[in-house]
């Protein structure tokens, strides 16, 4: 029953086809698909047509709001009243929350049932689901509650993205400038030379971030360290993104993640001898992905002090991912406060510079 990340690469294709050839191969019980509210409209049309009748749709609200154990509770009722038992699959038509939650109900339903990922937003199609990392947040704090639980199969279709809005196509362009800055010098250049809204096929540079991702997943599936590298740009991103979501500030992730980078690339020149021109040039680049945010200085000790609360962090220190060169990173460097402040200013210096 359980899935390994072994052999089990995402598929890329139609999402009609890939569906319904893993449908044909399986005999499960029961179906269950969870979406939200804007996957029920905008991808659930596209799969319809090949869903048993019987087929439970269990619709979520929108967004991060959603990712908590009540939401849970609300699907794990609908399953019980259509009497699912340990032979049903769960289908995830939907961004990160969608199939980070639905796949930690499957993990949990019954001891734990089968579960397909069908990402539907850049960020889930990169990222999210490919890694068996599921969860849910739980009083404040993200993603608390969850379990490594692999999907039977992880299926994309590009066409998802054709309604996805653009801030969410650049929410995932920084963690595929993530990849590439981690692992990939060849793919850097290529992401670099473009901008998401002039894409029009994006199915070499999912496979591409997906490789890198699939291929550090495999080497450390549980994260004792080397899947760490995956968190380049983090250490400063989740703390800016946790300060600016206290500042009521509207910000998103991967936003935070690019802020992150700039700041890390100086991290990377300080502490491990990435050269300075290089550190200069990716981070002219990456700016020109990011609105104009310019951190206060005033609010560079609270940036720190949310930096402390990471769960990356070891004994009291700061941990990050940094890079030694482009496609070339270290999962493990301590930074110490001085250091973080300093990136933050460097930052502040990218950002501004015309
Ligand atoms: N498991 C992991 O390894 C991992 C990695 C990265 C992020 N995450 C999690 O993923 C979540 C963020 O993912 P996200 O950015 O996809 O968020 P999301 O699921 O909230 O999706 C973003 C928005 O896009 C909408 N949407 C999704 N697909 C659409 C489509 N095809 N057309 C129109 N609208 C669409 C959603 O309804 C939502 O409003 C976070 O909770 C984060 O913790 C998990
Ligand atoms: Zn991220």
């Amino acid at each position: 029953m359980s899935a390994t990340l072994e052999n089990n690469f995402p598929q890329i294709g139609n999402i009609q086809n890939l569906l319904s050839t893993f449908l044909a191969k399986t005999s499960y019980s029961q179906l269950v698909v969870l979406c939200d509210e804007n996957t029920h409209q905008y991808c659930l049309p596209l799969i319809k047509n090949i869903l048993p009748e019987n087929t439970l749709i269990a619709k979520i609200p929108a967004g991060e709001v959603s990712k908590n154990i009540e939401t849970c509770q609300l699907v794990w009722e609908q399953m019980l009243q259509k009497n699912c038992d340990r032979n049903a699959c769960v289908l995830n038509l939907g961004g990160g929350v969608v199939g980070d939650l639905g796949g930690f109900v499957a993990a949990v339903y019954k001891r734990g049932i089968d579960f397909v990922q069908i990402p539907t937003s850049l960020l889930a199609q990169v990222d999210a689901s490919v890694g068996g990392k599921t969860g849910i947040d739980f009083q404040g704090a993200k993603n608390i509650l969850g379990s490594f639980a692999q999907p039977q199969k992880v299926l994309i279709d590009v066409a998802f993205l054709q309604t996805l809005p653009l801030r969410h196509l650049y929410n995932a362009w920084f963690e595929m400038l993530k990849h590439a800055l981690i692992a990939d010098a060849a793919y850097w250049q290529e992401l670099t030379n473009q901008r998401p809204e002039d894409i029009a096929d994006w199915t070499s540079l999912i496979e591409q971030s997906i490789a890198i991702k699939y291929e550090v997943v495999r080497l450390d599936p549980l994260e004792k360290s080397w899947r760490k590298i995956l968190n380049f740009g983090h250490t400063v991103g989740h703390a800016v993104e946790s300060w600016a979501l206290q500042q009521q500030m509207d910000i998103l992730h991967g936003e935070a993640v690019g802020i992150g980078m700039i700041a890390e690339l100086y991290l990377s020149h300080k502490l491990l001898h990435f050269s300075e021109e290089k550190m200069w040039t990716c981070a002219k680049q990456i700016k020109k992905y990011l609105p104009k945010i310019i951190l206060q200085p005033q609010s560079f000790t609270e940036i720190l002090h949310w930096s402390m609360y990471d769960k990356k962090n070891a004994q009291g220190e700061i941990m990050a991912a940094l890079i030694t060169d482009i496609g070339k990173a270290q999962p493990q460097c301590v930074v110490c406060a001085v250091d973080f402040e300093a990136a933050l200013v460097f930052y502040n210096k990218v950002i501004q510079y015309e």
